[in-house]
């Protein structure tokens, strides 16, 4: 197995990903979504929804959108990318590869227009929260009961 830093290849997610990048959200995450859910993102963000690849495979990915809405930083509306969800198998973690999809994912939404970032992330998820605050997140709010689980998540965001 590569133990590197990155030794790793960032691109933008394609169709036949899918099946494989379900895989990796249902092992690696409670929250699942349907082929479709993805699939739209992919066509409306194409950018924005990337994958890793370790020797030609996907190990992970950042799936993102972007919403008009109310700010989480200041008052009024502003154009925000949202992190829908980023994941990467276990045995690849700790060697650069969130971050990395979380700064391309990033570029990719500046591009589109987003002045802030934000995303939701369970309150005991410490390896993801220090990722987040690692790329300058700042907790904003705290939902209770967010999860279908009953636990509560926090909302981190962050100017673009
Ligand atoms: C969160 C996740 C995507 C991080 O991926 P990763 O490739 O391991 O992250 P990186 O190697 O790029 O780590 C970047 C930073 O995140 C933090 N971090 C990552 N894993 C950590 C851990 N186990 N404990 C503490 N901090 C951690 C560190 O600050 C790290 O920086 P450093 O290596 O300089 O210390 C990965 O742990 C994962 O897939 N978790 C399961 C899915 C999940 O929780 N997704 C987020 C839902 S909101």
């Amino acid at each position: 197995m590569l133990k590197k830093r990155g030794e790793f290849k960032v691109r933008e997610f394609r169709t036949t990903d899918l099946e494989r990048v379900i895989w990796i959200n249902e092992t690696c995450l409670p929250e699942n979504y349907t082929p479709s859910f993805y699939l739209q993102h992919h066509f409306e963000h194409p950018k924005a929804f990337l994958v890793a690849e370790v020797n030609g495979e996907v190990v992970g990915y950042v799936m993102c959108r972007i919403e008009l809405g109310l700010s989480n930083i200041k008052f009024g509306l502003a154009r925000k990318g949202h992190i829908i969800s980023i994941a990467v198998l276990p045995e690849y973690r700790r060697r650069g590869i969130g971050e990395t999809l979380m700064r391309k994912a990033m570029e990719a939404m500046r591009k589109y227009g987003a002045t802030e970032y934000y995303l939701e992330v369970r309150v005991s998820n410490i390896p993801a929260i220090n990722l987040y605050r690692k790329l300058n997140y700042k907790i904003v709010k705290r939902i209770p009961g967010y999860y279908l689980d009953g636990e509560d998540a926090y909302v981190m965001a962050r100017p673009s």
